[in-house]
């Protein structure tokens, strides 16, 4: 599809036809996906059970006293039957959104649960983001946006222009799962084999259509300041990871700063995390292997004993670095996979071990290369063993910028109430939003999602993983205020 089939006010048949005819539908063999391939028109469908058309298409997910309607004339961010009045369910502390937007929120927000759980549904791995791509840019059409797919067509630019020009404030969401199986027993868990969304990307991404539902809305009556720019990430799991590619595609052009929000399962839904300066760690892989001529236990004098000179290797680098480091640079090196000899009574010729290093500090991070493989050779030296170092960079820390936190901070007091404003904790995770934040100051927020006197304390890339849904709503108040208060500050 191309950004010209995306355009405003395209809100086609032939843009549903492309998904209702997607492989997805085809996959996912049930009575409501058999409709839409028999070209069944949805308005003559008899009774829609709830719980089927949430994990069918999010083009059945229309609000109970909406019509159903196969081109959905009345789209979300321009329905004139929500009331304006000032919302009864304002969070308590909370300010207001502009334009009766507290009101709208709370009418569409089992709309948006009802996208999280299609999203949830069917999840796709990272670099395979198309349908989930193509369902955000024809929301995204349907909104009376004009959104414009990644050149892999696995991710979503959107711009909404503002009352008047000047530096684009970005907002970023990530759209793929993990290769997990989802072991939860839910009507939304995933229905496709070994991928789940464990790291709340569905939440992620259901968040910032709901900001582009919102400020569609506000700029349509020329309530939005300035331009926004919503970036809808691919491959934010693997690596090479799908930041670079945003940026190579113009992702930051004119963009004077950018945000995200992550799903915090260890806050409770209702309360918001900031934190200025490291937020997350950097993540590179080293691998180290030894070579020698491998011989027989009985005589190592006679070659070069690997294990032993792995052995220290293993428990000397990571030993020594934390004592050639500032301890305040937070680096962590921790090895993962040894793979060495097979017989009880030979020495190997190969040895190898894999590990992360992850550090909180842009400038020690350029130096850890260089040092770790000066580490690794000098503890070898003596052992009769060759070595050699292989050090591959990943991602780097996230680093909030301490504007863009005070942005964040006062944008989530505004939506939720200064009370439930926390301190975030650092994660020694790698998250790839640190590459915009190379570019741009910035910053990233967590989201409480923790479910009140849950028995057991759900953490992501955990097959159990799920929210409490009022997350949604609050994610998307705390990302509307951090756009409007961003566009009132100078970067
Ligand atoms: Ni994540």
């Amino acid at each position: 599809m191309t950004a010209a089939e995306l355009g405003a006010g395209t809100a086609s048949q032939a843009m549903y036809q492309d998904f209702r005819d997607s492989v997805r539908s085809g996959r996912y063999e049930n009575d409501v996906a058999q409709r839409h391939r028999s070209g069944s028109r949805l308005a003559e469908s008899p009774a829609i059970d709830r719980d089927q058309v949430d994990i069918v298409t999010t083009a059945l997910t229309l609000p109970p006293t909406m019509p159903l309607s196969p081109d959905r004339s009345v789209p979300l961010s321009t329905d004139r039957s929500v009331p304006l009045s000032p919302d009864r369910s304002l969070p308590a502390g909370a300010q207001p959104l502009p334009g009766g937007l507290d009101a709208w929120l709370t009418t569409v927000t089992p709309d948006l649960i009802a996208i999280r759980h299609h999203l949830h549904a069917h999840p796709e791995l990272s670099g395979q983001e198309f349908e989930t791509a193509a369902m955000v840019a024809r929301e995204l059409a349907i909104a009376g946006l004009t959104p414009r797919l990644l050149p892999k067509g696995n991710g979503v630019l959107c711009d909404i222009p503002g009352a008047s020009g000047g530096p684009v404030v970005a907002l970023r969401a990530d759209l793929d799962a993990l290769p997990l199986p989802d072991v939860k027993n839910v009507p939304y868990r995933s229905k496709v084999p070994g991928a789940c969304h464990a790291c709340g990307h569905d939440v992620h991404t259901t968040i910032l259509l709901g900001v582009g539902f919102a400020l569609a809305r506000l700029a349509e009556r020329g309530l939005l300041p300035g331009p926004v720019r919503l970036i809808f990430q691919p491959s934010e799991e693997a690596f090479p990871s799908g930041a670079p590619e945003v940026i190579a595609a113009g992702g930051l052009t004119d963009v004077s700063a950018i945000f995200a929000l992550h799903c915090a399962p260890q806050l409770p839904v209702g309360q918001i995390g900031v934190r200025s300066g490291p937020f997350t760690a950097s993540s590179d892989v080293v691998d180290v292997t030894l070579r020698g001529p491998g011989g027989h236990t009985a005589r190592p004098h006679l070659t070069a004993d690997l294990l032993h000179a792995l052995g220290r290797v293993i428990v000397d680098v990571p030993a020594l670095l934390d004592r050639r480091v500032d301890a305040r640079t937070g680096v962590s090196m921790v090895w993962a996979a040894v793979r060495a000899g097979e017989a009880a009574n030979t020495i190997p010729s190969v040895a190898q071990v894999r590990g992360t290093v992850r550090t909180l500090s842009k400038e020690l991070r350029g130096e850890l290369p260089e040092l770790v493989s000066r580490l690794v050779h000098e503890v070898v030296a003596g052992t009769g063993a060759q070595a050699e170092v292989n050090y591959c960079l990943g991602v780097p820390p996230v680093v909030n910028d301490r504007v863009a936190t005070a942005v964040v901070e006062s944008a989530a007091a505004a939506a939720l109430g200064t009370g439930q404003v926390v301190e975030a904790e650092i994660s020694m995770g790698g998250e790839d939003f640190a590459y915009y934040l190379e570019e741009v100051p910035g910053a990233m927020l967590r989201l409480g999602v923790g479910v009140p006197d849950a028995t057991t304390r759900l953490d992501i890339h955990q097959s159990t993983f799920d929210i409490d849904d009022r997350a949604i709503g609050h994610g998307v108040r705390a990302m509307v205020h951090t756009a409007l208060t961003a566009l009132r500050t100078c970067f």
